[in-house]
Parts: C-alpha cells; structure tokens; sequence
C-alpha cells in the first residue's frame, strides 16, 4: 500500500495540536505542497520516505542533532548495548557518572554536571541555578533557548521582544503575567545595550548564544566577560545547537567566552535526546537545594549516546571533515550564484551554513522555490544546512549540480520568464497550522 504523507500530516494535525511537538519539522516551513514530510529510514545522510523514495539530506540533518550522520553504527552499537542490559531499573546507571566526568575533561573551567533529555529543559534547569544561586530574578539573554516560561515570558511585555531572536510574534500564552520584565532581551553583538541593561537591579544572569547565523564579535564579548567578572553576574553559554559542532565542548573557548555556565545539547546524542548543563561547583551545587528532578533524566540511553558520541570523536576529527564540507557548499554558492547573475548573501560559520537572496520580499518565495527545484534532483534542500561527517566531496558535488540546474531556473523567474512556484510559500513563523 502506498502511504500519502499529505493525508497522513492531516490526520495528524486532527489528533496532536500542530500536527507534531517540534515546529522546526513541520512541512508548513519547508515546501506547504510537496515535501515528503515523514521518513521511513535513515542512514548517513540517506532519508527513505513511506514509500521508500530515497532523498539525501542537505537540510537540517535532525535539526541540527545529527552531525556525525544518521543512523551511525558505531553510536547505535554501543547504544543497543546498553540497550540490551537494561535502562530504567531502581538504581542508577553509571554512565550518568562516566559521561559527566568525560564532559569535565573537556570543559575545564567547570566542576560539575547536570543531564537533562531535552535542551529547553536544560536552559531551564541553568535558568533555575543561576536564580537560585544569586536569589535574584531578572535574566538578559540574547538568542533562541526553547520554549519554557522563563522564556517566552519576555514577550509579556511586548509581543515583539523574541523576534530578533529566532521566532517572531510568539504569543507568550499561558505564562503567568507576573513574570513580567523578568527575562529581558538582549540584542545580538549590541554592546551599548549590554552596557545599559547590565545596570538593571535584580539582575540573576545573563545568557547568550555564542553564535547562531554569525558568532559573537570579539569585542561584545571582551565587554561581556568584563561586566559580568566586575558586577558578579553569572554567565550562562547556551551551546545547544552550536555545541560539539565546531570542536570538543563549546565554541565558547574558541570566542574567549568566560561562562559560569555553559548548557549542550543536539550534537551531543546525535539524535538521542541527552542534553547538559555543567559549570562552576560554586553554582552549580544549589541544584541539591533547589528542587529539580526528573524520571527520565537518568535513563541510560542518552547517556550512552553522548558517550558514544565522545569515542567517536576520539576516533575521528569530524570537526575538520565539517569545517571543508561547509566551506565547499559555500564557495559552490557564491560561484554558481554569480554564473547565473543572482544576488546572495553567505554567512560566515562553517559548520551551519545558510544563504539568503538579496530580493526585497522575496527571500521565502525564492528559498521555496529552491527547495520545489531540488526536491526534484531527491535533495531535501532549503537555505540552511547543518554538516554532517556523512557530507562527502562526492555528495556535495552532486548537490552542486543540481544548485547549479535550480539557480538557472531561479534566474530565470528574477528575470521574469514564466517561472512559477507550484507550492505555496513557505512560512517560518509560529502559527496555527489547522
Ligand atoms: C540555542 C538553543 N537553545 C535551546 C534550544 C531548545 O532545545 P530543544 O529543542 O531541545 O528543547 C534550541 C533548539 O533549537 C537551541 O537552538
């Protein structure tokens, strides 16, 4: 039987609100009318849809998790291990202890470490040290850190707080209005405001993404480490999506952050859900007075990845393979953009990629044609792509010709000739999808 994505996502959406738990999956962002939205099987960067059609993914890649490749044999091996011995039994499993003191060899600024599964729920619990240890309230941060209250509670204050952080207008429903004020934005690499807001009283910590299209300048963040050293404020690194991407740990060392807390994520489990927050002893140790616990933050399985994760990093230097595969796709972009005459602009990380068209209000029309275009060559493509050690030359060659088949096509509809999108445009923001 052949199965129908399309209907099945409508299906869906009648029995679990927005049709799934993760915004960054739904096909409403990627390509409304076309796009194979459910995968039967993956491997490498291989994605076999219900009907076992074959797609390479030179997208999201698990939406940022998996940066060894899906479905890595040596990761599932030691996994399924574990697996087989058992993985929620009364007492402990010592890979939480075995993982955390890994994590500490390579974190050396921190002494000690808490798991969670999923990374909103580890800003949340840093969220709660940091508060806890201070006994103040107020949180600046700047960048996207997941869905909690402490969170989207910026918006209470005005709707449009969190746009410039990753998701525009995000109704903060449901979070009680006494939060009001408590999490303050920061705007990316502002140092004026950063100086401003770091006279706030009450202030508990200051968190950021050290990168997200772009890494933070060398001066935000000599000005960063400087106040929050001279004004003892704690600082928190959500490393969540750029985590054990670029290099072992954070990419905080490489910017010459200074955190007190730095939270991991995504790239740690490749895909198992295992996340962390590790930092300072003199912080982190208020997590035995502060009440957080969790059933399923001492299930073996995320721990095993993660340590699998680690040996496969002994093993390979999956950051250089990046780092090239990156740097291939983005100068294949800007030459094949200049062979057709289209104006783009490439980001300056390698390891997350993304361009965008310089076409006043065009930007999402071109990128869902681009994905319709190259939906055809069986790439699943948008404008961003999270690298994977499963990326080779050979694939990112192939990519190109099928970029440099789509940019033709493209050219041709900025030059107005009879070129048109056959799916509706696609739509980033949050919304109600039925
Ligand atoms: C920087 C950052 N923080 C927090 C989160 C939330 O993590 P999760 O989706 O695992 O809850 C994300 C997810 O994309 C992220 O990129």
């Amino acid at each position: 039987m052949r199965l129908n994505s399309k209907i099945l996502w409508e299906k869906a959406k009648k029995i679990i609100p927005g049709g799934n738990g993760l915004l960054s999956k739904r096909p409403e962002r990627f390509l409304p009318n076309g796009w194979p939205i459910y995968f039967k099987k993956a491997s490498g960067v291989f994605i076999w849809d219900l009907n076992n059609k074959k797609y390479i993914d030179m997208t999201l890649m698990g939406i940022g998790t998996s940066v060894l490749g899906y479905n890595n044999k040596f990761v599932n091996n030691f996994v399924k291990n574990k697996i087989d011995k058992g993985i929620n039994t009364t007492l402990n499993c010592y890979e939480e202890y075995e993982l955390g003191k890994e994590l500490l060899k390579i974190d050396k600024f921190a002494d000690q470490v808490r798991f969670t599964r999923g990374g909103g729920e580890a800003m949340s619990l840093a969220i709660r040290i940091a508060r806890s240890k201070s006994k103040k309230t107020k949180i600046i941060f700047s960048g996207y850190h997941g869905w909690h209250d402490w969170y989207l509670s910026a918006n209470i204050q005005n709707i449009k707080n969190l746009n410039n952080h990753l998701l525009k207008n995000l109704k903060p429903l449901g979070v009680p209005k006494i939060y009001k004020n408590s999490a303050i934005p920061l705007e990316f690499n502002n140092i004026s405001q950063l100086y401003k807001l770091s006279k706030i009283k009450n202030l508990a910590a200051i968190v950021v993404e050290p990168s997200r299209m772009e890494k933070l300048s060398k001066k935000f963040v000599d000005e960063l480490n400087k106040i929050c050293k001279q004004k003892k404020i704690i600082l928190i690194i959500d490393e969540i999506t750029s985590g054990w991407r670029d290099c072992k740990g954070g990419i905080y060392k490489k910017i010459g952050l200074k955190p007190d807390l730095v939270v991991y994520g995504k790239a740690l489990g490749n895909g198992f859900a295992i996340s962390a927050v590790i930092g300072k002893k003199k912080i982190m140790d208020i997590a035995q007075d502060t009440f957080v616990s969790s059933t399923a933050w001492t299930e073996r399985v995320g721990f095993a990845a993660g340590l699998a994760v680690m040996k496969f990093h002994e093993k390979k230097n999956v950051f250089n393979h990046n780092k090239k595969i990156g740097k291939q796709i983005k100068k294949g972009w800007i030459e094949l953009a200049k062979k057709h005459g289209i104006k783009i602009k490439v980001n300056n990380l390698d390891t997350i990629i993304n361009f965008n068209f310089l076409y006043k209000n065009k930007n999402d029309y071109l990128i869902t044609l681009f994905t319709e275009l190259m939906l055809k060559h069986n790439f699943l493509a948008n404008n961003n792509i999270y690298i994977s050690f499963s990326h080779s030359k050979e694939i990112v060659l192939k990519y190109l010709k099928a970029v440099d088949k789509s940019f033709y096509i493209i050219s041709n509809y900025i030059k107005n000739k009879n070129v048109k999108l056959k799916s509706k445009v696609r739509k980033t923001n949050y919304m109600r999808i039925s």
